[in-house]
């Protein structure tokens, strides 16, 4: 019997999940970024679409942008980004701490001028383009002091000016808005080094700030007619359940940062005494977490020793529930993917397990990070499947007749080392086909798909 589930990888699988609402990110071509040094990655439209994007990321690693158009772009996105470090939504309102930067007003016309007209290379259009919003961070922080105004009613100044440039954005043709609200700053060093007052005075401010951002998507979405989608991602939940559970996510130091490494280090295991090394740390600097916020590291965060341990613990609480091992996979077209495999005696033993309180407590530290996507019960024999497979193909055949759905072939003539099929318990319809394979050598089949899934083994 097999159970699956979703591991949301940190924040960015989360984002590629939400983001997927409508237009599919599978069939994203284009995508387009405006915000400030979150998401600025040094690319410059002004020097021409295909200009490259070397520029300095507040990360020490690829940000969320970067990650989306390289290790999780599926579908070959273009990627624009036309956020710029240190942006507020106009500067009118609140000025940023240069006056070169560009606010979210002079990235829309920027859009407005150079992807506005499709030029070659830039050929978007409505149903293919998402344009994604990271904007507040230093609305919010540069406002904060600020006593010629109230911050909330100032939000909706704010508002106002950003509904604007959604307005313009619409009237050029963008149809899928996301949106990432301001994270828990009160939790980054440049806050908390001014002491809880400060921290105190500035929670609901934020609150207050992303309450109204998710009002006013609400509102220009129905405003408009064919927007596609508008999705509103909380970035708070992810940030929060990282730093709570820093030990977990292997993270040692949550409140400081270390000065030798505030403009990025040469490498990303960089260590200057009496510092712990890069890798350690939340934030970069006095506001900007660390890649591993934005992104897994490569090859995949998951695999990461503290996290293996997370997961064999409740592997182990629950094999001891059930009396079967829990084996980890992902899904090799989807990293996102994160699946369990194990056997129950029966369906209800497995329901049982779901509502205990070890499995609660798991939810609760992983929920903002992990949802579960789907869980089938097949009438498979678990003990069959060899212990050192590494590679398993699934395949689902949904009104599949008998042992007729294996995969004939695969890519490079290899032979499973087991195959086995069995009917979904829980929905007779569904026929699941598996294949083992115990020597690890890349995808068996890089063409799955439509119902066939490579998943790779991780946690021996
Ligand atoms: C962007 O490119 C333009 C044209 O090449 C150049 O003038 C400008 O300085 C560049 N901007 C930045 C921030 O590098
Ligand atoms: C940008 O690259 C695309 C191919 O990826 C090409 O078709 C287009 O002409 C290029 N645009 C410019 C302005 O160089
Ligand atoms: C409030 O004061 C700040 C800082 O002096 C200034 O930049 C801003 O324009 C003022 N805002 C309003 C609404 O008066
Ligand atoms: C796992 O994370 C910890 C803490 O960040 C780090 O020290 C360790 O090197 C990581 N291990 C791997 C294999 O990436
Ligand atoms: C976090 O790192 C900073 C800089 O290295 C250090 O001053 C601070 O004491 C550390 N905090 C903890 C809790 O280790
Ligand atoms: C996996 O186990 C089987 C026996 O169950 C054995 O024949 C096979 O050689 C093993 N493969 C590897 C790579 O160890």
């Amino acid at each position: 019997m097999f159970a699956n589930r979703a591991l949301k990888h940190l924040f960015l699988c989360s984002l590629t999940a939400f983001s997927s609402a409508k237009l599919a990110w599978k069939d994203t071509k284009f995508l387009v970024t405006f915000g400030d040094s979150y998401t600025t990655d040094g690319f410059n439209i002004t020097a021409g679409v295909n200009s490259s994007d070397p520029g300095f990321v507040s990360s020490n690693g690829p940000n969320w942008v970067e990650a989306l158009g390289s290790t999780y772009n599926v579908a070959g996105t273009k990627v624009f980004n036309l956020a710029s470090g240190g942006a507020t939504i106009d500067a009118a309102l609140v000025p940023p701490y240069l006056p070169t930067v560009l606010s979210v007003v002079d990235q829309v016309a920027q859009f407005k001028r150079f992807l506005a007209p499709k030029p070659a290379g830039a050929q978007w259009s409505s149903d293919d383009t998402l344009f994604a919003i990271w904007i507040g961070i230093n609305d919010v922080g540069n406002s904060f002091g600020w006593t010629n105004i109230t911050q909330p009613q100032f939000y909706s100044v704010l508002m106002n000016r950003l509904t604007t440039q959604l307005d313009e954005l619409y009237d050029l043709g963008a149809r899928s808005f996301l949106f990432l609200t301001v994270p828990p700053t009160d939790r980054a060093p440049l806050f908390l080094q001014q002491g809880p007052a400060v921290v105190a005075k500035l929670r609901p401010f934020l609150v207050n700030y992303n309450a109204q951002l998710t009002s006013t998507v609400k509102k220009f979405e129905s405003k408009h007619r064919g927007i596609e989608t508008a999705i509103v991602f909380d970035t708070q939940p992810v940030f929060n359940t990282l730093l709570d559970n820093a030990n977990t996510f292997g993270f040692v130091n949550v409140t400081g940062w270390c000065e030798a490494y505030e403009n990025g280090t040469p490498s990303q295991t960089t260590q200057t005494p009496p510092c712990a090394p890069v890798s350690n740390y939340f934030w970069l600097n006095s506001l900007h977490p660390l890649f591993t916020v934005h992104k897994l590291k490569e090859p995949f965060t998951i695999e990461n020793e503290t996290l293996h341990a997370n997961f064999q613990s409740v592997a182990e609480r629950q094999a001891e529930w059930s009396g079967y091992p829990l084996t980890f996979y992902y899904n090799f077209q989807d990293p996102c993917l994160f699946y369990v495999v194990s056997g129950w005696e029966d369906s209800e033993a497995h329901r049982k397990w779901i509502a205990s309180d070890t499995n609660q407590q798991f939810l609760h530290i992983f929920g903002p990070i992990l949802t579960v996507d789907g869980l089938a019960h097949i009438d498979i024999d678990f003990n069959q499947i060899p212990s050192n497979t590494s590679e398993l193909l699934v395949r689902k055949e949904t009104g599949g007749g008998e042992g007729t759905g294996f995969v004939q072939e695969s890519d490079d003539g290899r032979q499973p080392s087991w195959r086995g099929h069995g009917v979904d318990v829980d929905n007779t319809n569904d026929f699941y086909y598996l294949e083992a394979y115990d020597d690890f050598k890349g995808p068996v089949m890089s063409k799955a798909g439509e119902g066939t899934y490579v998943l790779k083994r991780v946690y021996a």
